[in-house]
C-alpha cells in the first residue's frame, strides 16, 4: 500500500473563484456562496470524501486592469461579489468532525496581532482544525480600498510578511506557557501571570508589547500554508510554510519548483522533506471516459473569455486587452504575482499567446485540467506523486458543487482501493492529519522565537 495522498478543496467565498463562466452552466449552484447551508453541504461532502481541508482563498479589491475598468470582472463575477471566508468557519465545523479550514488572510492588510487573536478563537472553536494560507496580496484596488497610496512593492511586502509573523509565532508560541491556565477556583486564580509573557516585539513594521489575548489553542500555530513563486516568494515559502501551494501549468514545472524549494528549505536549517507540496489540480470526471469528455466540452463552451483575461491581468498586472489574440505573452517583472507570469513566461519552454492562456486558464487558471473516468484520474493523480513528488492537491472546482460531489462519490473510491486516501480520521488535528504531528516541528522558524 503507498502513503495516502492528501487533498483539499480550493474554494473561494464568491460566485467564481477561478473558472470565469461557469456559474452560468445549467444546475450550477455557485449562486449560493451566501446561503449557510450550501457551505454546511459542502463541509459534509469533503469530510466524506477524506478530504484534509476545504481551502478558501480570498482577495480584497476587485479587478480593474484589464481595460482598464472593473465593469468586466463585475458583469463576469470575477471574484466579486465575495464574502470574507473566515464567518463560514464555526458553521461548518458544526456539521462536521474533522476536516480542516484553511483560511487565505492577507500581511499587507491586516495587523498580526488582531489576526493571531482571530486565528487562535479559530482553532479553538474548531478544535484544532485550522491553516492561515499566507498570501501578501497583489491588486492595487486591495491598497486604495484601505486607505493607503498604493500597493507596497513586491519584494517589500514579503519584508513585511516576514516581520508579520515573527509577532504571530511570538504571540502563539511563546506568550503562554502551556499550563499557565490553573483554573483553580478556590485560590480564585484562572491564569498564572507568572507563565504568561510579554513579547516586546519592535520592528520595522510593527511595534506589538503582547501578551496574546487568547491561551493557546489545540495547535497553537494555525497550519502554515504559502504559494509564493517568485525568487522572494519561495524564500519566504522555504522558511515558514509547512505545506505549499503549486502553481504551475505543467509537470516538469512544478517538479523544479518542488526540488529549488526543498533545497531552499534546507538551507534554512529545516528538514526538506517535512515541507509537503500540493498542486493546484482541476479535475473532471464522469461514470466514464466519454461522459468525462463531454463535460469537458461543455464546461468550455461555457467559460467566459473576458472574464478569464479581466481575472488574468489582475494576476498579472498586464492589461491584457492591449494585445491580440495571437500575440505572446512577454515576461515582465511584474508588482502583482510574479509566479503566475512566469508560469505562462520563463517556466514553460513554450511560447504562451494571449489568446491560448485564456483557453487554458478558462478552468481553473494556471493548473493542469485531468479529463478521464475514475480510474483515469486516479492513475493521473499517481503518476504525478511518483514523477514529480507531490503529496497532494488543491483541487479547484468548476461547478459547484458538481467539481467536489464528483470527486467524492467517483474517484474517491477508486483511491480508497489503492490506498491512496485515508478511510477515515485518524488523529484529531489538521496538523497531525496532514503532517503527523501536533505542534510545529522544532526546527520551524515558529519554535525558535
Ligand atoms: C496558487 C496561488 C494562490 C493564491 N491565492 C491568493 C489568494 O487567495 N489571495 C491573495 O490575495 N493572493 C493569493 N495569491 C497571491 C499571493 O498572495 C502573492 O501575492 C503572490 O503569489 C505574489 O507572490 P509571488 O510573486 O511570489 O508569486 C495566490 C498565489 C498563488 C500562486
Amino acid at each position: 500500500m503507498s502513503e495516502p495522498l492528501h487533498f483539499n478543496l480550493f474554494t473561494m467565498n464568491s460566485v467564481e473563484h477561478v473558472s470565469p463562466g461557469t456559474w452560468t452552466i445549467p444546475g450550477d449552484q455557485s449562486h449560493r456562496y451566501t446561503d449557510r447551508e450550501y457551505w454546511t453541504e459542502v463541509a459534509r461532502t469533503a469530510e466524506r470524501g477524506g478530504l484534509d481541508a476545504i481551502f478558501f482563498a480570498d482577495v480584497r479589491g476587485i479587478y480593474d486592469v484589464y481595460g482598464d475598468s472593473r465593469d468586466p470582472a463585475i458583469r463576469r463575477a470575477i471574484q466579486t461579489p465575495s464574502n470574507a471566508p473566515q464567518a463560514l468557519v464555526p458553521a461548518m465545523a458544526e456539521v462536521t468532525d474533522h476536516v480542516g479550514f484553511a483560511i487565505t488572510r492577507s500581511t499587507s492588510y491586516t495587523h498580526p496581532y488582531q489576526l493571531a487573536r482571530e486565528l487562535s478563537t479559530l482553532d479553538h472553536v474548531t478544535d484544532g482544525r485550522i491553516a492561515f494560507n499566507i498570501v501578501t496580496s497583489y491588486l492595487e484596488s486591495a491598497a486604495e480600498n484601505l486607505g493607503l497610496e498604493g500597493r507596497v512593492d513586491h519584494d517589500e511586502r514579503y519584508d513585511r510578511a516576514d516581520e508579520f509573523m515573527a509577532v504571530c509565532y511570538r504571540l502563539w508560541e511563546g506568550s503562554w506557557e502551556d499550563d499557565a491556565v490553573v483554573r483553580d477556583r478556590e485560590a480564585g486564580t484562572y491564569t498564572d501571570p507568572e507563565k504568561v509573557s510579554a513579547i516586546d516585539f519592535e520592528g520595522e513594521y510593527f511595534s506589538v508589547p503582547g501578551p496574546h489575548g487568547c491561551e493557546p489553542s489545540p495547535q497553537r500555530t494555525p497550519v502554515l500554508y504559502q504559494a509564493g513563486s517568485s525568487d522572494r516568494g519561495r524564500e519566504f515559502a522555504a522558511r515558514n510554510a509547512e505545506a505549499v501551494f503549486v502553481s504551475q501549468p505543467t509537470k516538469a514545472a512544478t517538479r523544479d519548483y518542488v526540488t529549488d524549494m526543498r533545497e531552499r528549505a534546507a538551507s534554512h536549517g529545516r528538514d526538506p522533506d517535512s515541507l509537503k507540496f500540493f498542486p493546484g489540480i482541476v479535475v473532471i470526471t464522469g461514470e466514464s471516459e466519454a461522459i468525462a469528455r463531454e463535460k469537458y466540452e461543455t464546461y468550455t463552451e461555457h467559460v467566459s473569455v473576458e472574464g478569464t483575461l479581466s481575472l488574468l491581468s489582475g494576476f498579472l498586472d498586464m492589461d491584457l486587452s492591449e494585445l491580440e489574440a495571437d500575440q505572446p505573452i512577454e515576461h515582465i517583472e511584474t508588482e502583482a504575482i510574479q509566479g503566475a507570469m512566469n508560469a505562462f513566461t520563463t517556466n514553460d519552454e513554450r511560447e504562451w499567446t494571449v489568446g491560448e492562456a485564456a483557453r487554458f486558464a478558462g478552468l481553473g487558471s494556471t493548473s493542469p485540467v485531468i479529463v478521464g473516468s475514475p480510474e483515469q484520474v486516479a492513475d493521473e493523480l499517481e503518476s504525478w506523486r511518483e514523477e514529480v513528488g507531490v503529496d497532494g492537491f488543491n483541487l479547484k472546482e468548476v461547478t459547484r458543487p458538481g467539481t467536489l460531489r464528483n470527486f467524492v462519490d467517483l474517484v474517491v473510491p477508486v483511491l480508497r482501493e489503492r490506498g491512496l486516501i485515508r478511510e477515515s480520521y485518524e488523529r484529531e488535528t489538521l496538523r497531525e492529519n496532514v503532517l503527523g504531528r501536533r505542534r510545529l516541528a522544532d526546527e520551524h522558524p515558529g519554535r525558535q522565537m
